[in-house]
């Protein structure tokens, strides 16, 4: 297919003698917004600690503009154009929020106050409250937080994981409006949820996940339609 940006082939991730990844494919078009879905412990995490090389595979491939990553250590991944906003946040909380910032800047050689200026304009919260500490912020801020400092690398493909976990109705759409932002603005996004709903209606294509193997994939429209998901994650019984 064209303009293939991102690949995986056959990925297959164990911890110990537990397959947790039994053999999945995907691939992410250029500009695209793709979720993948699934219930807790489906394996999503795990697909996206090993995509930035934090886990490694145990066999398959993941290409990123043709390069296999499976081989690299984890900062390469950075640099190549890959950047990470990991499950539960991970801010750093004794660190102010513009601190958090500029961590994520940390594979440029120089800090761009354009992209400083431009996570602000997506979020301006983060602007009001920069030198607050990241600890102090709600859960929904911190969260903000986390898909800014992932921004200040200036990736060109964004990985989302859970960004609605634990957060208000209100504060997910505002975040969800947020990505769609990042994502016209050229950045391709990678998007883990159980939040079926919101994925979808943000996402072009989804991947339903099941205890490691895809059970399903389409277009959002093909998924949100779909009787299986409707029974599994949006509520609706048939
Ligand atoms: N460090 C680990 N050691 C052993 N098993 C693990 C480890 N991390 C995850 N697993 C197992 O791998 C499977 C997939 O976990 P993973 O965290 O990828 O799921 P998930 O889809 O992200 O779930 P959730 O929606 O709850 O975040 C689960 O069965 C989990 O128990
Ligand atoms: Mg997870």
């Amino acid at each position: 297919m064209s303009n293939v940006l991102f690949e995986i082939k056959d990925l297959e991730v164990s911890y110990g003698s537990i397959a947790a990844i039994k053999g999945i494919s995907l691939e992410v078009r250029k500009g695209e917004i793709v979720t993948i879905l699934g219930a807790n412990g489906a394996g999503k995490t795990t697909t996206m600690r090993t995509i930035s090389q934090l886990l490694k595979a145990k066999a398959g491939s993941i290409q990123f503009k043709g390069q296999e990553l499976t081989q690299m250590p984890a900062h390469k991944i950075v640099k190549l154009g890959i950047s990470h906003s990991p499950e539960g946040r991970r801010v750093f909380g004794v660190l102010t929020v513009e601190e958090n910032l500029m961590l994520g800047a940390y594979s440029q050689r120089k800090l761009d106050r354009e992209v400083l200026e431009w996570v602000y304009q997506l979020f301006p919260r983060l602007k009001e409250r920069r030198k607050q500490l990241a600890g102090t912020l709600s859960g929904g801020e911190q969260q903000m937080l986390a898909i800014g400092r992932a921004l200040m690398s200036k990736p060109e493909m964004l990985l989302l994981d859970e960004p609605s976990l634990g957060i208000a109705p209100i504060l997910v759409k505002a975040i969800f409006k947020q990505i769609k932002e990042i994502a016209k603005s050229g950045v391709t996004v990678l998007l883990v949820e159980q939040n079926a709903k919101a994925a979808l209606k943000l996402a072009d294509r989804g991947y339903v996940l099941d205890v490691g193997t895809i059970a399903l994939s389409g277009t959002s429209a093909e998924l949100l339609a779909s009787e299986k998901i409707q029974e599994a994650y949006l509520g609706k019984k048939h």
